[in-house]
């Protein structure tokens, strides 16, 4: 089963008009159920807590834990990014790309083959990721990391821009959390001043046309952010990818076709 899911996703990857793509999704579902059948219960949940166990318990039978894990990517976000491009074109040959909180860097895994940072094809563009993350993350080739750094501070941009060096960015990405409290309120709040933070950001050092995708957990300062982004690009989505569990509030926002600044 696993194998031919596997077969049958990246055949699908390649398909050039890929949308929310039914045939996939089911191929999750079908797969998830015979995995729910067969519930996979931890072996040792002892002296853990129940919010451990029930992590422990759903990444066991996440189909897409498994795929990330079979595909050797370093997380099972890669497929929400994948699946956000697939549907709306946001990554290209030769794009530069800022990528905030990057770590362990499954996006970027995504995106150094979709913008040819590598360069994968030597006869096409050569695209240029930075990603920005708290944590340290592992080298990856195609990428520049700057981990240890918090993006929402005036240094951390300022390095960014210096390995820029006056080029402007075409696709700025915030997969950025905080660590959850618990508190919906006040996760919703922090998770919404780092999507602020990469926002600023982008208008401030974006190409024209480019493009801004931020993650967040829904809640009342949606509709802000999302009126604040209307100001700015031309097209503004709110996007909830197959690969993001249905339980979750996260959504992305995502603004293409950037409208410039006027000074
Ligand atoms: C969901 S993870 C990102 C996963 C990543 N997109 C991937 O696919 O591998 C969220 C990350 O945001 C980072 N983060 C949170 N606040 C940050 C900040 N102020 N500056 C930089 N990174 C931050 C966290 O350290 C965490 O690694």
């Amino acid at each position: 089963m696993q194998t031919n899911f596997t077969q049958h996703y990246w055949h699908l990857r390649n398909h050039s008009e890929m949308k929310w793509n039914r045939t996939l999704i089911l191929s999750v579902k079908l797969f998830h159920t015979s995995t729910v059948l067969h519930k996979i219960i931890p072996k040792s949940l002892k002296g853990k807590s129940k919010s451990s166990q029930d992590w422990l318990t759903r990444q066991l039978n996440d189909p897409y834990v498994k795929l990330a894990h079979q595909e050797q990517f370093r997380a099972r976000s890669a497929f929400k990014l994948m699946e956000i491009d697939d549907r709306y074109k946001i990554l290209q040959y030769g794009q530069v790309v800022v990528e905030c909180g990057a770590s362990p860097g499954a996006w970027t895994q995504v995106a150094v083959s979709r913008v040819n940072s590598l360069p994968n094809d030597k006869y096409k563009r050569q695209g240029l990721i930075i990603g920005i993350d708290l944590h340290t993350i592992h080298s990856l080739p195609g990428a520049i990391f700057l981990g240890g750094r918090d993006f929402t501070k005036q240094i951390t941009q300022q390095q960014v821009l210096d390995i820029l060096q006056g080029q402007k960015i075409d696709v700025v990405l915030s997969d950025m959390a905080p660590n959850a409290s618990g508190t919906k309120k006040l996760d919703h709040e922090n998770i919404i001043s780092l999507a602020y933070a990469a926002f600023r950001f982008a208008v401030e050092n974006s190409a024209d046309d480019a493009t801004f995708l931020c993650k967040i957990w829904a809640g009342f300062k949606d509709k802000d952010l999302v009126n604040d982004m209307k100001k700015f690009y031309g097209s503004v989505k709110t996007v909830k990818p197959p690969s993001s569990r249905s339980n979750s509030s996260e959504i992305f926002l995502l603004g293409r076709k950037f409208l410039g600044i006027k000074r």
